[in-house]
């Protein structure tokens, strides 16, 4: 098991965003977040990684109780996911490289060469070594979010948490992430949860689907489609 939620509410500020969320993930699983603007995915994955509290009910995220999780444990909870936003958020004056080398230096990786042959081997992954020493503002929208799935493989985590990791990126860039995502899910056994507003990724790339909207979240039954949200895009 991933994560277990029960009965949880979810607040931002006053606002409670999602109140009574149940909600489990299984290792390996693909699981799609659907719904509007506004309609609590991202303030669900921030849950995860314990950026927004849990208010109300039980959550278990990686053997970890999350209603009692301590500052001091975040990093130790954090290490063992992946986490992939939509604005890539790599520093873009540094080489490839030097980005993933910034963070196995953070989790103590101590030996160069360990470094070095850890590089290697994810960008093998994402199908970018000949780019490692390229300034990442070089790299179109495409690769800079395959970097990025590089950056959150490093520590092998069980699980990467995608917050709309294809939302400005086209459709064919958009293919070859999701593909990309479920080759690792496939090949390592780690669990995605990413949220998205489009609804065909799961008719290529099989999954469980919930839907956000009016404070709840539902388990989307395959007869029952989530309501397109406004504004559709890739
Ligand atoms: N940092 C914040 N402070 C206060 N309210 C927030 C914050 N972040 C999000 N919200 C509010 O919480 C609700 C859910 O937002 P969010 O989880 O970002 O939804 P989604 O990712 O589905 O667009 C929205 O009403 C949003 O305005
Ligand atoms: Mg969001």
């Amino acid at each position: 098991m991933i994560l277990n939620y029960k009965d949880v509410d979810l607040y931002q500020g006053e606002h409670l965003v999602l109140q009574k969320v149940n909600f489990s993930v299984e290792e390996g699983e693909m699981v799609y977040l659907t719904g509007p603007v506004g309609s609590g995915k991202s303030s669900l994955l921030k849950s995860i990684y314990g950026e927004v509290p849990i208010a109300d009910g039980t959550a278990e995220v990686l053997g970890f109780d999350m209603a009692r999780l301590k500052t001091k444990h975040q990093p130790m909870l954090r290490r063992q996911m992946g986490i992939v936003f939509q604005d890539f958020q790599l520093m873009p004056d540094r080489t490839v490289r030097r980005n993933l080398d910034f963070v196995l230096r953070a989790t103590e990786w101590k030996q160069k060469a360990d470094r070095e042959k850890r590089i290697g081997e994810v960008l093998d992954l994402v199908k970018l070594s000949d780019k490692k020493d390229r300034m990442v503002f070089q790299l179109s929208g495409g690769e800079q979010q395959c970097i990025c799935i590089a950056r959150a493989i490093l520590n092998n985590p069980k699980v990467i948490l995608a917050d709309e990791p294809t939302g400005n990126l086209d459709a064919e860039n958009g293919e070859l992430i999701l593909a990309l995502l479920d080759e690792i899910r496939r090949q390592q056994h780690t669990a995605i949860i990413l949220s998205t507003h489009n609804l065909q990724w799961p008719e290529y790339f099989p999954g469980t689907v919930y839907c956000c909207g009016e404070g709840r979240l539902e388990r989307n039954s395959e007869k029952e489609a989530c309501p397109e949200p406004a504004g559709t895009e890739n």
